[in-house]
């Protein structure tokens, strides 16, 4: 990219978001002084190349596929956003390697979970879902029996981060006491409890509530022996992964009233669309609560994610901070007054830096901050520097074999 280019791009940059995002990031963003274009649906390979040639920045969801070749035509695109949890529709080591960042919002949707855990465990002490369609039907089920309150039960939660412990802190405000068990050693909140193995918390509590990520010690996490530890009469919840289950010991577990209920909202094979049918070994078990993966499906969620991502893009294009991007080495910044900044990715090669610092002395300026962080591939580099003339000192970074992008922040 010649200079004269890079420098309209800096004062106009153009932004294009795509498959219907929510309009707080539209919002946000114009606020700061960019161009925004929306647009409802999700461009095919071919629509997005073309498109892509007027804009710099591009935010997508989760069915926007950004292949290698939209990334290798996308010669003015510098940072991505995936306004979703997941990036596997997109090319991160390709992005990366062409310099660009891809953004996305891991945690907007953690109250949204806790709250639809909430929910279950009220419902299945209930029998809420089974009495909801009986009454549908036209059968009248008023009984006692088999109903409880969650005031005073035991709430066991196996993964403590993000979500599991925001709903610690609502399960404790509903007065259950809360255990729970992590990899990792977590400061317990409220009066929750750490406990010293899952064994242990499946022991003693009422509703065991799953929290983990997919990982290979997370698969068949809860099969036949951890089900069978579980009290007699307790609940399973599942709203992480649908692999940490096995699917037939818990069916098996129902089936034998060892568990008097489980609500589970991921499974092992979820349809890849609403228009795919979904099937389950669960499906008509009594007192089950079988959801669509809807856990952090709320308006509220998607307004957060809009926010947190468009708050990304801003922080990357006016700092220069690569903070929470899932492909790109990260760097936290603040502004500086009185100095230019300068934004560089190179290729991580020996002796990189010091040609750069060569070229910058060189040139006459003086080097006030210089940031660096790296991965096997990439450097990304924050210079802040005074320099009369700034545009030159880029040209001539960019002429480095090892350069893959370079820009002036501010
Ligand atoms: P997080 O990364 O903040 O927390 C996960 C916790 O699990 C960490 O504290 C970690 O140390 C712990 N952990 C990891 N391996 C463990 C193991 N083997 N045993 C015990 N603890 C272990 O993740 P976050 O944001 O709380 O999400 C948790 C899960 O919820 C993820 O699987 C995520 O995919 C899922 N999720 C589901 C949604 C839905 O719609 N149902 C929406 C959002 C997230």
């Amino acid at each position: 990219m010649d200079v004269k280019k890079n420098q309209d791009h800096e004062k106009n940059i153009k932004i294009l978001l795509v498959e219907n995002i929510h309009t707080i990031a539209k919002t946000r963003l114009e606020e700061e002084g960019f161009e925004v274009d929306l647009i409802s649906y999700a461009p095919g390979e071919d629509e997005l190349i073309a498109m892509l040639k007027k804009y710099q920045v591009l935010g997508i969801r989760s069915k926007t596929e950004i292949t290698q070749k939209v990334i290798q035509n996308s010669q003015h695109l510098i940072a991505i956003g995936a306004f979703c949890i997941g990036t596997n529709q997109i090319q991160l080591q390709e992005a990366k390697n062409s310099g660009i960042p891809v953004f996305n919002a891991p945690h907007a949707n953690t109250r949204s979970v806790a709250e639809l855990v909430i929910a279950e465990m009220i419902s299945l002490s209930r029998q809420l879902g089974d009495r909801n369609m009986k009454a549908h039907a036209g059968d009248w089920m008023k009984t006692a029996e088999g109903s409880k309150e969650v005031r005073g039960k035991v709430l066991g939660i196996v993964g403590y981060g993000h979500i599991g412990s925001q709903l610690s802190i609502l399960a404790e405000a509903m007065g259950m006491k809360v255990i729970f068990y992590d990899v990792i050693k977590k400061l317990p909140l409220g009066n929750a409890r750490a406990m010293r193995s899952i064994e242990e918390l499946l022991e003693n509590a009422d509703f065991v509530s799953l929290h983990v990520p997919e990982t290979p010690q997370t698969k068949n996490m809860i099969a036949e022996k951890e089900l069978s530890l579980m009290k007699k009469g307790s609940y399973l919840i599942n709203a992480s992964r649908g692999t940490v289950v096995v699917i037939e010991d818990l069916v098996e577990g129902l089936k034998s009233k060892h568990l008097a209920g489980c609500a589970i909202d991921v499974f092992p094979h979820e349809p890849s669309s609403n228009k795919e049918k979904f099937e389950s070994p669960l499906q008509g078990l009594s007192n089950v609560i079988l959801t669509p993966h809807i856990g952090g499906s709320t308006e509220e969620a998607q307004y957060s994610i809009g926010i947190e991502v468009s708050e990304s893009f801003r922080k990357f294009l006016k700092v220069g901070s690569t903070a929470g991007a899932v492909n790109f080495p990260n760097i936290d910044l603040i502004p500086q007054q009185g100095v230019k900044r300068i934004q560089n990715v190179h290729k991580n090669e020996p002796g990189v830096l010091g040609e750069i610092n060569g070229i910058i002395s060189k040139a006459g300026a003086n080097i006030q901050g210089q940031f660096l962080s790296t991965d096997e591939k990439i450097g990304y580099l924050i210079m802040d520097v005074e320099s009369e003339n700034i545009e030159n000192l880029v040209k001539d970074i960019e002429k480095s074999s090892r350069n893959i992008r370079t820009r002036v922040v501010f």
